[in-house]
């Protein structure tokens, strides 16, 4: 795969290429830090069934749309929605998506510097280094987060200025399978330790009587997050696309690899949870709340290759941490490059200059979380949860009624010949224009409407 190229445009040599950067975006800590974290935190099973009911029902035709708004316009959000329309609001929208970009980013890089220092905290155990392990360990170390931070943020940029190299699609290509192989070892391995049952339980045996407007805009905000929709990602990869690509075969692709993997170590996950309780560790608080907080995984995670012991807990360990941080790469990159691509079709700017830039506030906003990790859940909920999916509403409407479905399917047609007289189109359609918008604006008025509520209580 050649790349997110400086000059011209349209350059994911092979098909496989912008699958592969498009999965890449979307697996990353959304996967395996975010979905089990809210999870635990949303009881379990009735969280998974309304996520992934949410996954196919809103996710993969918002995905589809971004993708062909991307890939018509061959421009980034701002400029898409210009391109595609005369209107005045929708550029607007998409700066807001610009901006989702760089506050999830701030954060997004503190969590993964958590999983390089888990990297190093593996082999310093291994070694005995108790002390150095329980140092770089330390989540609430202000400086060694922000350290941490601005390494991963360093890779991405370099990464950013290159292009998404052919070292990246090697990378992808290889380590996300050896990701999928290592998880299904583990869970093999957790399903034989006493405790694991009772989490095998609370993640598969819904209870539907937790579902409430809470879990449920939680679940569409994780549908949005980790499909890495709703802020443009995939409407400015697609611009990078050729014609000859079949958008909804790509897309059905990236949502079932996507969604694969957080169920995959939802099982990882769960069952760890209760077997670290089993052996008393607190994890719940008495009002059911994490104590770890966003640090779930990270509190159980190396707690489990330890207890493996020996070399084979330092194996998986450190390569499951390492392969983390690799995902995590591949997602930041995608984050990067919305706001860089923006300044650079927007501002003329050359896209170093542009990266360095965005890349360094970026940075800045994410020393100030470094120290303040609270901060992290607050950007998440504003940006993640509430403002992923006011982007896709906003896809949606626009697609629907201002661009016009008509014009997305001349831009669909191309790659995907029968289009006209495929199921897909109509169903497609109808998605776009009632579904979509309809459940995404219910949740998001309920839940306006609660915040109000508790503002004023
Ligand atoms: N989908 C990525 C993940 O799961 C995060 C992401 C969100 C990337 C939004 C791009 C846009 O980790």
């Amino acid at each position: 795969m050649a790349a997110i190229d400086t000059s011209a445009r349209g350059n994911w040599n092979t098909k496989l290429g912008f699958i592969l950067a498009a999965a890449g975006s979307a697996v990353g800590l959304g996967n395996i830090w975010r979905f089990p974290t809210v999870m635990a935190e949303n009881g379990g099973a009735a969280f998974l069934f309304i996520y992934a009911l949410l996954v196919f029902i809103i996710g993969y035709p918002v995905m589809v749309a971004e993708m062909s708004m991307g890939r018509s316009s061959q421009k980034n959000p701002v400029g898409a929605f210009r391109a595609l329309s005369n209107s005045r609001f929708f550029p607007i929208v998409g700066f807001w998506m610009v901006l989702c970009g760089i506050a999830i980013l701030s954060f997004y890089i503190v969590i993964a510097g958590w999983t390089i220092s888990y990297f190093f905290e593996q082999i310093f155990f291994y070694a005995g280094w108790y002390d150095l392990a329980s140092f770089i360990a330390d989540t609430d170390n202000g400086w060694l987060n922000a350290i941490l931070a601005i390494i991963f943020m360093g890779l991405t940029i370099s990464i950013i200025l290159g292009g998404v190299s052919d070292g990246i699609e090697r990378a992808v290509r290889m380590l996300m399978p050896m990701l999928v192989v290592i998880i299904v070892i583990l869970i093999g391995y957790v399903l034989f330790q006493p405790g694991a049952s009772e989490g095998l339980r609370v993640y598969l045996v819904p209870d539907f009587s937790a579902i409430t407007p809470d879990l449920i805009l939680a679940a569409l905000g994780q549908a949005f997050f980790s499909l890495s929709l709703g802020m443009g990602a995939l409407i400015t990869y697609g611009s990078y696309l050729s014609k000859k690509e079949n958008i909804p075969e790509a897309a059905g692709y990236v949502t079932v690899f996507d969604i694969g993997i957080a169920f995959l170590a939802g099982l990882l996950v769960m069952p760890t949870i209760y077997i670290a309780q089993s052996q008393g560790m607190v994890i719940f608080d008495d009002d059911g709340n994490l104590v770890a907080g966003i640090a779930l995984i990270f509190q159980v995670l190396p707690e489990l290759f330890h207890e493996m012991g020996g070399l084979i807990g330092l194996i998986f360990g450190a390569t499951f941490f390492f392969l983390l941080s690799i995902a995590a790469l591949t997602s930041s990159i995608s984050l990067l490059e919305v706001p860089t691509s923006y300044t650079i079709d927007e501002h003329r700017m050359p896209r170093k200059k542009a990266a360095l830039l965005i890349g360094g506030t970026v940075t800045i906003i994410s020393i100030i979380l470094s120290f303040n990790t609270g901060g992290i859940d607050i950007l998440n909920y504003v940006f993640s949860d509430l403002g992923l999916p006011l982007g896709g509403l906003m896809i949606c409407l626009f697609l629907g009624y201002v661009w016009k479905t008509e014009n997305a399917r001349h831009e669909i047609r191309s790659g995907f010949e029968g289009l006209d007289e495929h199921w897909f189109w109509p169903v497609w359609t109808f998605f776009v224009r009632y579904i979509c918008p309809i459940l995404i604006g219910l949740v998001l008025v309920v839940t306006a409407y609660e915040l109000i509520g508790t503002l004023f209580a």
